[in-house]
């Protein structure tokens, strides 16, 4: 369905868990004490409600859904979650964001269960600095989740790395170099001010800094109109390099994206706090009000991100859903 700017809303980004292993830097607001889980009250949506959202939402016009975190792999039920998707004629496009920790030894059986494609965050080549960004996480494993994903077939695998000077801009070389040989799409953020690491705009490093840098990257035609990707590749080079401005060079005006979060909030806008709660009509077994409260939300979706206020978003990345 058309939003109010006339913007085509066909893609979910679907949040089935808030919880993470992992504690990066630019997603997460802060650290916890061991064993302390921020969501132990937090009710999250349950494998029938997704499956009644996505079955509302294709009926508005959604025919792509990315499941995301907080760590999606972190659900046990994920397979079935990706089943009862599959189930549903309208949805063409089923994807996965995470951060590979757990996903060499899934990558299988998401594929069997019937996902089609993985996002996989990669921020450093680098053990020591991985392990610094990301909190705890290990490279080792995030580089084996890769290998399986392609192995078993979920094409394309993207890896998504948020460029932050002076943390790990000096490792473009090298991550570029992983497209040589593999058909991988490295896609370079620009970093959003998510939470209080991220607001620092001299961390900014622009898609513009890196093709000064590296005049060599050559433009190849856009896999499907309108993402908000811009992809370049290295002459000879097997993968593609994609570099996502939502900073320098925005892309709200072609946004196709509705959010839910896994505590039940649909959201037009990563950058905006607008949110509307769907658990009370959730709880009601007629779809009517469901629908109309998610038609409301779409309608309602902001026409930009307001970023470059530099305000933080009450929910960081990891309770909204990357
Ligand atoms: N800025 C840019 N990208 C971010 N991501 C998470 N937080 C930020 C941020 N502050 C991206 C990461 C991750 C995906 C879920 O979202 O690349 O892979």
């Amino acid at each position: 369905m058309l939003d109010q700017y006339g913007r085509s809303i066909s893609y979910l980004r679907l949040s089935i868990t808030p919880r993470c292993n992992l504690n990066c830097i630019y997603c997460r607001p802060g650290h916890c004490p061991a064993g302390y889980d921020p969501f132990a009250q937090t009710r999250i949506l349950t494998v029938a409600e997704i499956d009644r959202l996505v079955r509302v939402l294709a009926e508005l016009g959604i025919n792509k859904v990315r499941l995301t975190g907080g760590e999606p792999l972190l659900r046990p039920d994920l397979e079935k979650i990706i089943r009862q998707i599959r189930r549903h004629p309208e949805i063409t496009d089923l994807s996965l964001t995470t951060n590979g920790q757990d996903l060499a030894e899934r990558a299988a059986a998401l594929k069997e269960a019937g996902l089609m494609r993985v996002n996989i965050s990669l921020d450093s080549l680098r053990a020591d600095r991985f392990e610094k960004i990301t909190g705890n996480g290990s490279l080792e494993r995030a580089l084996a989740g890769i290998d399986a994903s392609l192995a078993v077939g979920l094409h394309p695998v993207k890896l998504n790395t948020v460029l932050m000077r002076g943390v790990n801009d000096d490792e473009l070389e090298q991550l570029f170099d992983l497209t040589r040989a593999k058909p991988l799409a490295l896609r370079l953020i620009e970093l959003m001010p998510m939470n209080q690491t991220a607001t620092a705009s001299d961390q900014l490093v622009t898609g513009t800094e890196i093709l000064q840098r590296y005049p060599q990257l050559e433009r190849v035609p856009d896999s499907y109109p309108g993402q908000p990707a811009e992809d370049y590749h290295l002459p000879g080079y097997l993968g593609t390099i994609g570099l996502i401005r939502p900073i320098s060079q925005r892309f709200c005006h072609v946004c196709n994206r509705v959010r839910i979060t896994a505590d039940g909030k649909v959201k037009g806008c990563l950058g905006q706090d607008d949110e509307y709660d769907l658990l009370p009509w959730l709880d009601q077994p007629d779809d009517t009000l469901l629908t109309q409260a998610l038609a409301a939300a779409i309608r309602a979706k902001p026409p930009r991100h307001q970023f470059e206020a530099h305000q933080v978003p009450i929910r960081s990345m990891d309770r909204t859903g990357g």
